[in-house]
Parts: structure tokens; sequence; C-alpha cells
């Protein structure tokens, strides 16, 4: 059935992931009729920073003939600041535009806002809950590298609070050759809730603190540790840093891996990386654009 809000990834099937890929392949190669959504008015509402999700959703809308209105940083410049529920916002937002594509430090915000909206609802980010256009991004960077669904993938960092993590696992389940290696100190461990989901999917995961286990990995999906959703510094300093891909890293990696990371990056990453051939984060955050441009064009469809 064709989804109406994109909440979390789980509510992707195959067919519908594969739909948006090909969609995202011929607007990548320009076979697509750019005003696709001439009069559409999509609204961002980001309670927390964003580069990247913010701006390639306002850059797909506009690219697809579409308008945006914005409120800028809405934590503290919408009414929310006085007070205002989420609910009441988005009852409001909704006259205002066709589509709501909303950041929120809650988990669970979004699916809080489609159940008030009138028009589609986009997480992009809810708290340490999921971000799952990020997911359909990073899935399809990931196709664009192998073409064969038998990779085993690494994905290393705070595997606890990160959200592009428990977005891209679900993804990954649909294909059932795909291997899990999870990298994380115990305490930031991927959520139980994951694991059984992943678990009742026949998944095959192992999890590791041992960070030298990249080197059996196709892919490596590095992160971030999540340093705003820590209560005090000192647990924070404690993981910062654990585990960092540079030079002397590289040398282990399987020489047609590639190295992915959902940016921002803090240290995890050195910049020595950035020339290595195997280091495709950058074109990971360009495929945004595309892959945002593709679900919008989806969630718009009347087919
Ligand atoms: N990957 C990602 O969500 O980046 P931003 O926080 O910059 O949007």
């Amino acid at each position: 059935m064709k989804l109406r809000h994109i909440i979390s990834a789980r509510q992707f099937d195959k067919k519908t992931l594969e739909q948006i890929f090909n969609l995202t392949d011929k607007i990548k190669s320009q076979k697509y009729n750019n005003n696709h959504l001439s009069g559409k008015i999509m609204a961002t509402l980001f309670y927390e920073p964003s580069t990247r999700t913010r701006l390639s959703f306002e850059s797909a809308m506009l690219r697809l003939g579409g308008k945006v209105i914005t409120t800028e940083n809405a934590a503290e410049f919408s009414s929310a600041a006085k007070g205002e529920t989420l609910e009441d916002t988005i009852r409001v937002v909704n006259s205002y535009c066709d589509v709501i594509v909303i950041r929120h430090f809650n988990e669970g915000a979004s699916e809080v806002a489609s159940r008030y909206s009138k028009v589609p609802v986009i997480n992009a980010g809810d708290g340490k809950g999921e971000h799952p256009t990020q997911a359909i991004l990073d899935l399809y960077t990931i196709f664009s590298r192998f073409n064969r669904a038998d990779f085993t993938i690494a994905m290393v960092g705070d595997l606890k609070n990160g959200r592009t993590i428990h977005s891209l696992c679900p993804l990954l389940a649909h294909y059932p050759k795909v291997k899990i290696i999870f990298i994380s100190p115990k305490a930031l461990a991927a959520p139980k809730s994951l694991k059984e989901y992943l678990k009742q999917r026949r998944v095959h995961f192992e999890e590791t603190e041992n960070f030298k286990k990249v080197e059996l990995a196709d892919v490596i999906y590095q992160t971030r540790i999540q340093k705003e959703r820590f209560k005090n510094t000192r647990d924070y300093q404690k993981y910062f840093g654990k585990y960092i891909i540079d030079g002397s890293i590289l040398k282990y990696l399987r020489s047609k891996a590639v190295i992915m990371h959902p940016l921002p990056r803090v240290n995890e990453i050195t910049q020595e990386v950035d020339s290595d051939r195997r280091a495709i984060y950058f074109e990971e955050a360009a495929n945004g654009l595309y892959t945002r441009m593709a679900i919008l064009a989806y969630l718009f469809d009347k087919s």
C-alpha cells in the first residue's frame, strides 16, 4: 500500500524501496520532469539543528518546482517557545502547506505530528528514534557501489542513540544475504527492540567492542557519539574518540570496502581519510538531494 506519511523505516517494503531507488536513478540522470511539484508547498519544522537533511529537502522541493516555508530554529522561534503544543502547531501549519518535514528532539514526535496532520508528514529525525530518509539515501549509496545485496556492513559508534542506525537496519532486513557487525562500547549498544526486530527477520548480526572487526566489512558505517543525548559530559567524554578511522585503520580495510558516515562528523573520521578512494561520505550526503526528490515525487504521485 502507498505510504501517506514517512515516519519509520519499518514502513517500507522492498517494492516501495526499489520504486524510490529507480526514481532516484531517473532524477540523477535528469530523465525526470523537474516541475512535477509546481504549486506545492513544503513546510520545514526543525526543532533540532540540521545542515544536510533540511537543506537537501528544501533544495529537493525547489528543484521539483515547489516552494518552501520554514521557521528558523522551530524550538526557539516558532510559538513552541511560548508553550504551544506540537499538536496545535501541526493543526495550524498543515493548513499552510502540502507536506511537513519535521525534526524534533522527542522520540515519537513525528508520529504524533502525523496523527494531527491532513498533509503528509516526513520524519527528518525524532530524538534517538529514527531517521528514515537518511536510511534510504544510505542504502541507495551502498547499492550504487555494490551491485549485489550480499555485503557485510560494520556499524560503528553510538548505536544506542544513533537514529540513522535504527532506520538503516530495518531496510537492510529486506536483503537476507546482508550481514551486520555492530561495533560499539557495551553501554552504547544497539537497542534491544532493534535486535529483536532483526532476530524476528532472521538477519545475521553480531555484536562486538573490537574495532578491528572492520577488516571483515565491505561497508564501514561510522557514526558520531551523540553528545546531545548524554545527560552528563563525563559519560560522553568516556566514549568520545573510542573508535576513530584514521590512516592506521585504513590499512586493515578491504581494498573494495567503502567508508560511510551520515555526517556531521566530529573526530571519528580524520581528514586524512577524505582522499582515500574508499571514503564516500560526501557522495552519500550528495545522494540525499536525489533520494529526497524521489521521496517527494513518490508521496505526491497519484498513480
Ligand atoms: N545526516 C544528517 O541528518 O545530517 P544533518 O543533521 O546535518 O541534517
